[in-house]
């Protein structure tokens, strides 16, 4: 991978690009500026959901960048409280309206259970990616995927649906790095991605990242975002400004050292959000 523009192949053939702009509450108020900045930063490949609330604003960018439709890479998620067969058809298409477009590039279940301890799941997903499988059959969306997903929770999909998962999104950065999923998924030919590959900018501070990161004379983030890209896991970093855009995609010209990605992978558990989608009675 030399730029922001080189893709990975998914399971079924379709290209992504090698890092995406995330867009958790970066697109608050009416008007989408922080998209406008991130489409002239250069990006094109948008993670969005339902639940961020922005798809909106999101769609009205996008439109409004006279930039051909083909040449972005858009996703969204159904959230929890859209799961099962109709509702997500449902969502689905209220989401295609938000974004002002007739077909998404990847959709993924959000999470794998609705609430906490949720007994029902393994119903409740199979019927919620049944829809899914409909909408890619139908070409509405070019693949389909899962996030936040455990290896048992793609297991019963594996063995009661059709479609494989594409792509598998999660919590991924040093300091929680989630190696058993991740190698599941990777053994399953699973595309992994980063959800805050920064921690939320948390890891940013710690002194074992910062020390690296200057050996490498590049930035904390840089060095995280580095890291996910040589595990072949797709980072969705989210920034507000132009300078950190353009920072967070100047991330080819280094490689880290083969020590140093091991010392990244085993750090103590650092910045974790605190999210898991069992929290098994806590
Ligand atoms: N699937 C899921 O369940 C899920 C959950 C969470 C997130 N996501 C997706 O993953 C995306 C990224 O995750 P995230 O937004 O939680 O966290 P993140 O990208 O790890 O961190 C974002 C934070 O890092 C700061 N930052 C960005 N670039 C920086 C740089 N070069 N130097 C210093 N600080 C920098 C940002 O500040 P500024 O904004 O001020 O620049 C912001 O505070 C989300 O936007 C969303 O699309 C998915």
């Amino acid at each position: 991978m030399n730029s922001i523009y080189d893709c990975y192949e998914l399971n079924n053939g379709v290209r992504i690009p090698c890092i995406g702009f995330g867009t958790y509450r970066a697109a608050d108020g009416e008007d989408g500026a922080v998209v406008k900045t991130a489409i002239e930063a250069g990006y094109r490949y948008f993670d969005t959901a339902s639940f961020y609330g922005n798809e909106r604003q999101i769609g009205k960018a996008i439109a409004m960048s006279q930039i051909a439709r083909e040449e972005y890479f858009l996703t969204s998620k159904a959230w929890k409280t859209e799961m099962g067969y109709e509702n997500i058809r449902n969502a689905f298409m209220e989401s295609l309206e938000r974004l002002e477009t007739d077909y998404l590039d990847l959709y993924l279940i959000h999470w794998p259970l609705p609430e906490d301890g949720f007994a029902e799941w393994r119903q409740l997903d199979i019927e919620s990616w049944r829809a899914l499988e409909e909408l890619y059959h139908e070409g509405k969306v070019r693949a389909v995927g899962v996030s936040n997903f455990l290896p048992y929770h793609i297991e019963n999909l594996l063995k009661n649906c059709e479609v494989k998962p594409a792509v598998n999104q999660i919590e991924f950065h040093p300091g929680y790095t989630q190696e058993v999923t991740v190698r599941y998924c990777q053994e399953h030919d699973i595309l992994v991605q980063a959800w805050s590959p920064m921690g939320r900018s948390k890891v940013l501070e710690e002194p074992v990242i910062l020390k690296m990161a200057g050996r490498y004379g590049v930035t904390a983030a840089q060095i995280c975002l580095r890291y996910a890209l040589q595990r072949r896991v797709v980072p969705l970093p989210k920034s507000s400004t132009m300078e950190r855009m353009k920072q967070n995609q100047d991330i080819f010209g280094f490689e880290l050292g083969e020590e140093d990605m091991y010392i990244l992978g085993t750090m103590p558990q650092a910045g974790w959000s605190g999210q898991h989608p069992e929290k098994f009675g806590r």
